[in-house]
């Protein structure tokens, strides 16, 4: 999952691109580059690694008003500068940058580019080459795009420029997200709207199948087999200082920081001037027809889906089913009669999500997105979506999504209990706003947390996270926060199955930190704890008031039962943040990965 960006107009594109391709780093690290169109022909600049490297070999004498760029995340040929995008064909006359993945490059390399020697390992460069070939064989630049792009299986955002048509840009889109950005006398592609609100706030959608022709002051939709398209634009929401660090070293710590305030923000956004939950009726009716929820999602919102199974049944009695996307899509369950599939995800783009996402729907079931991006993909196509409201999350270990995703999840318990007739036994807003006091005051805590980080796991190269009920989902995602960021090997487990095998790792040091916050098993995990204390483990426990001991290493205020993972995990984003940082990792944009992962 890459970014990409491209600009035709007046200005120098230059900055314009580079300034973008800085916004869409989240989305990949590994190289980095511009091409660029100007009277005396194309200049591309190619880097490995950071938007940074790039800028260094760029040469800044060149100006030009048209251009593209693009930001790595490699799927097919290393992380370096041969691979890097732009790519150009054999003459040089056509430069493009890819993101997605295109499935059956080998077969079309095999069919058509006998001929061509191939520059690089990727699939991107199989595209450009194409285009040129069927140039040679007469046909116009725009339908050699479009014959090229109709030959294509899998997932793509493209953007290209020829040397001979300096007037526009070609541009084509199939599930990777892709919008043409309107400006005076210019015109933008991106990725995501982020990348362009430097110049404009108008943004046009594109939809899959669909290639644009874009010239600095009009644009041409047209679906692949040649139907014209007109499309409205919408206004980005967004400002361009929300995606602005402030005076944080990091991201992630900034969005850590921002939990409570995103809770009180949620507390307003789902909330009627009575003071009762505030939710579409379609969706509190579409929840409460159902006879089985599946929830959908990857990774982080994966973990706050586990968490959304216990609120949904708990508080509305809805049977719930929690799945990873990726397995989902290739190993079905039996489906009930009436489901209602629940997607979660972040940024609204996840590739594994989608997919699913697609084939329900094909199957004629009802779909509900929860996500932070308004107008995104999983957005766009789901019958129902709910608002995260928490603001743009730019690091790539996901925090703040993850409360705010539970806290939607509790939201929408409440209302289809509701809507069932139910006496939901939370005044769920109350509680909310205890649980957004008890995160501030953990987030305050930072220095006690750090000391306690570069005690437990300055050195170690193991760590488990252990709880039961709903303490097991969140030291699963204590678990993953600690490994995508510090790199340390970390695992979450299910208190009482260590001693079914895996204590077998436990050795003098290792790192085990317990999450005791359900009164119902907070003696079975204090045994645990004291099984792996005897095999010499450094053992600390995250207790919930009122359950604490005196040795217990860090002490969370009380929120109710329910909720406990929303105060819960804060101590433990910080331990990985300072754990990543005490190891000089780079704590936004850790190795290997990308915020939204675009490629299935
Ligand atoms: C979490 O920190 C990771 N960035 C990753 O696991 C993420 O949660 C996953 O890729 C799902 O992303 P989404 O919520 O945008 O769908």
């Amino acid at each position: 999952m890459c970014g990409i960006v491209g600009y035709i107009g007046q200005q120098d594109a230059k900055k314009i691109l580079i300034n973008g391709l800085k916004k869409l780093e989240y989305r990949g690290y590994d190289s980095a580059g511009i091409g660029l169109l100007n009277q005396s022909g194309v200049h591309v600049f190619r880097e490995k690694g950071r938007i940074a490297d790039l800028e260094a070999i760029v040469d800044w004498n060149i100006t030009a008003s048209v251009g593209i760029g693009h930001t790595r995340w490699a799927t097919h040929g290393e992380p370096n500068r041969e691979n890097a995008h732009p790519h150009q064909s054999a003459s040089g006359r056509l430069t493009l940058v890819h993101n997605g993945v295109i499935d059956n490059y080998e077969k079309l390399k095999e069919q058509y580019l006998a001929g061509v020697q191939l520059k690089s390992d990727t699939d991107t460069e199989v595209i450009v080459q194409l285009v040129e070939v069927f140039i040679g064989e007469g046909l116009e630049v725009a339908e050699a795009f479009r014959k090229t792009l109709s030959l294509l299986h899998g997932s793509y955002a493209i953007a290209m420029i020829d040397a001979e048509t300096p007037d526009t840009l070609f541009v084509g889109k199939n599930k990777s997200p892709l919008l043409v950005g309107l400006g005076e006398g210019f015109n933008v592609v991106a990725s995501d709207a982020m990348a362009m609100l430097q110049v404009t706030d108008q943004f046009v959608e594109l939809m899959d199948e669909e290639i644009v022709l874009v010239k600095k002051d009009a644009i041409t939709i047209e679906t692949l087999d040649g139907k014209m398209v007109k499309r409205d634009p919408f206004t980005a929401e967004l400002d361009a200082s929300d995606i602005e660090k402030g005076t944080y070293p990091h991201y992630m710590l900034k969005e850590i920081d921002e939990q409570p305030a995103v809770m009180r923000k949620l507390v307003t956004a789902y909330r009627d001037d009575n003071g009762d939950i505030k939710l579409d009726s379609n969706i509190r009716e579409a929840v409460k027809a159902a006879d089985r929820l599946y929830i959908i999602a990857a990774g982080t919102s994966y973990h706050a889906g586990l968490v959304g199974k216990q609120l949904l049944e708990r508080i509305a009695g809805v049977p719930t089913e929690v799945h990873i996307a990726s397995e989902f899509a290739y190993n079905m369950p039996l489906i009930s009669k009436n489901p209602l599939f629940i997607f979660i995800s972040q940024s609204g783009e996840t590739a594994d999500s989608r997919g699913v996402l697609v084939h329900v729907k094909k199957l004629g079931f009802k779909t509900l997105t929860i996500t932070n991006v308004p107008g995104s993909t999983l957005s766009r196509e789901a019958d129902y979506t709910l608002l995260l409201h928490a603001g743009p999350e730019i690091a790539v270990a996901s925090t703040k999504a993850y409360t705010a995703q539970i806290a939607v999840l509790a939201i929408l318990s409440v209302a289809t209990a509701e809507a069932k007739g139910l006496q939901p036994k939370i005044d769920l807003m109350k509680e909310l706003s205890i649980a957004a006091n008890a995160m501030q005051t953990l987030v305050d805590q930072k220095e006690m947390i750090e000391d306690i980080a570069r005690k437990y796991l300055s050195t170690s190269r193991n760590a488990f996270f252990i709880g039961r009920a709903v303490d097991y989902y969140v030291a699963l995602e204590a678990a993953l926060k600690l490994k995508e960021i510090s790199y340390i090997q970390a695992e979450g487990f299910a208190g009482g199955e260590l001693k079914h095998g895996t204590i077998a790792l436990i050795e003098k040091g290792t790192p085990v930190i317990a999450i005791a916050t359900q009164f119902h098993v907070n003696g079975n995990i204090r045994s645990n704890l004291k099984e792996v204390t005897a095999r010499g483990a450094h053992a600390c426990i995250v207790s919930m008031e009122g359950l604490n001991e005196a040795a217990d290493q860090i002490v969370l205020p009380e929120v109710h039962d329910l909720l406990t993972p929303l105060v819960s995990v804060v101590p433990l984003q910080l331990l990985a943040y300072y754990a990543a940082l005490h190891r000089g990792n780079d704590v936004d944009k850790p190795r290997n990965l990308a915020k939204s992962v675009t490629v299935e």
